[in-house]
C-alpha cells in the first residue's frame, strides 16, 4: 500500500502495542510506537521510502557505521493540543541541523520532502502514540548510519535514513546534580563537538559514569585546552542567571547548537531578558553562587526540556543553587511558556509550532 500524499510504501503492523504502554508512568526511550519511516541512500539518489513496523534491521557485519562511526541523529518533539490535533516543534530546525551533522561527518544529506515527508506521514501513521497526558511528548528521533559493507576508510556510498518515535515522560525526576570536568573533555576547536553523531555521546560515557560514582548525575564540560571555560552539559546547553541577565556559552565548533537553546534565547529577549552568549568561565559561575550574583543554572535540551539543577560540583566541592518559589524563576516560568507553547495552550508569536 503507498500512502496518498507522499509516495511512500506502508506496511502497517498486524497488531498495535499501544495497549502494553502506561501513558501515566513514561520512562524516557522505552516504548517505541507501532511503525518506523525508512529510506535508503543508494547510487547517489534517496529511495525506497517506506513505512514499516518498528523491527530489526538485516545488517552486514562489515558495516562501516559500526566500525568507523558514520552515525548521526536528531532529537525532536511531537505534542497533542486540546482538540487532539498533532503539533510538531520547530522540525525544520533539527532537519537543517542535522544535515550540517551529516556534512560535517561526510554523509549524504536528506532533502527536505524525504525528512518531512517521512515524518509526517509516520506520525499520521502513529498519531495515537502521542501522549496528552501531562509532562509527556512523543519523541521523535530521526538518525542516519553508514551502510556500505567495507572496510576501508573512506565515506561510505550508502546510507540508511529512519525515524522511530517514542511516547515519553521526563527526562530527570528530580534537579540533576553537575559535575565541572576538568580532566577529560568532550572536543575540541576543529573536532566533531557542533554535530550530532554518535561517537560524541559515546565518548562521554566512561567520564560520566566516574562522575556518576562520585554521587553526580551529569557533567559540565570545559573547553579542551585550559578547562578554564563552560562549554556545555552532556545531553543539554547549559544556562545561568546571573545578574538578572540570561548567560549561556556562545556556541563554536565544539558545541551543540541546541534547537531548545535557541528557543528559550528567542522566548527571553521578546520578555525582555538581557541574554548574553559569550564565553563563561567556571570561576564566573562559582563565584557567583558564593556571592548570590548567580542565581539559577539550568540545562535546555529537546529530552530534558528546561532542567534546573540542585548543585555544581567544582574541584572536590559542591556549590549549592538556591531553591526558588516557582514564580520567581526564570527557569520554572520558561518551562512552563515553552510547554504552553508546545501543546498550542498560547498563541505562538514564533512560528516555532507546526501543525501536522
Ligand atoms: C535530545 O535532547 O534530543 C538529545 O539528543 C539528547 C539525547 C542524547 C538524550
Amino acid at each position: 500500500m503507498t500512502t496518498d500524499v507522499f509516495q511512500i510504501e506502508l506496511r502497517k503492523a498486524e497488531r498495535s502495542r499501544i495497549q502494553e504502554v502506561d501513558f501515566n508512568h513514561l520512562p524516557f526511550g522505552k516504548h517505541f510506537s507501532d511503525h518506523m519511516f525508512v529510506a535508503d541512500f543508494i547510487d547517489g539518489e534517496w529511495q525506497n521510502q517506506m513505512i514499516v513496523p518498528f523491527e530489526n534491521f538485516t545488517l552486514s557485519p562489515a558495516l562501516s557505521s559500526l566500525h568507523y562511526g558514520q552515525s548521526i541523529f536528531e532529537g525532536m518533539k511531537a505534542y497533542k493540543n486540546e482538540a487532539g490535533e498533532v503539533l510538531m516543534f520547530r522540525p525544520h530546525a533539527n532537519m537543517e541541523r542535522m544535515n550540517e551533522s551529516a556534512r560535517r561527518m561526510c554523509m549524504a544529506t536528506i532533502p527536505e520532502e524525504v525528512f518531512m515527508g517521512g515524518l509526517e506521514a509516520l506520525l499520521r501513521v502513529d498519531a495515537d502514540w502521542v501522549p496528552s497526558t501531562p509532562d509527556s511528548s512523543l519523541y521523535i528521533r530521526p538518525y542516519m548510519f553508514a551502510t556500505d559493507a567495507s572496510l576501508g576508510v573512506a565515506p561510505s556510498k550508502t546510507y540508511r535514513f529512519c525515524i522511530f518515535t517514542c511516547p515519553v515522560g521526563a527526562y530527570y525526576t528530580n534537579p540533576p546534580k553537575l559535575k565541572v570536568e576538568t580532566e577529560y573533555i568532550r572536543s575540541a576547536p576543529g573536532g566533531v563537538g557542533y554535530a550530532k553523531c554518535a561517537g560524541n555521546y559515546a565518548g562521554s560515557l566512561y567520564p560520566t559514569m566516574m562522575a556518576q560514582q562520585q554521587g553526580y548525575d551529569q557533567l559540565i564540560w570545559t573547553d579542551a585546552r585550559e578547562h578554564k571555560y563552560i562549554e556545555e552539559s552532556g545531553t543539554m546547553n547549559i544556562m545561568f542567571m546571573i545578574d538578572g541577565k540570561l548567560v549561556t556559552p556562545a556556541t563554536s565548533d565544539s558545541i551543540l547548537k541546541g534547537v531548545t537553546r535557541d528557543t528559550i534565547l528567542q522566548i527571553a529577549r521578546s520578555w525582555g531578558v538581557t541574554v548574553e552568549e559569550r564565553l563563561v568561565s567556571v570561576d564566573e559561575v562559582i563565584s557567583g553562587i558564593e556571592t548570590g550574583r548567580l542565581t539559577e543554572a539550568f540545562g535546555a535540551g529537546t529530552a530534558v526540556v528546561v532542567s534546573p539543577y540542585s548543585l555544581i560540583g567544582y574541584n572536590g566541592k559542591d556549590h549549592m543553587l538556591p531553591e526558588f518559589a516557582p514564580e520567581d524563576s526564570f527557569a520554572v516560568r520558561v518551562k512552563t511558556y515553552l510547554t504552553d507553547l508546545r501543546t498550542g495552550k498560547i498563541a505562538d508569536e514564533f512560528g516555532f509550532v507546526q501543525k501536522l
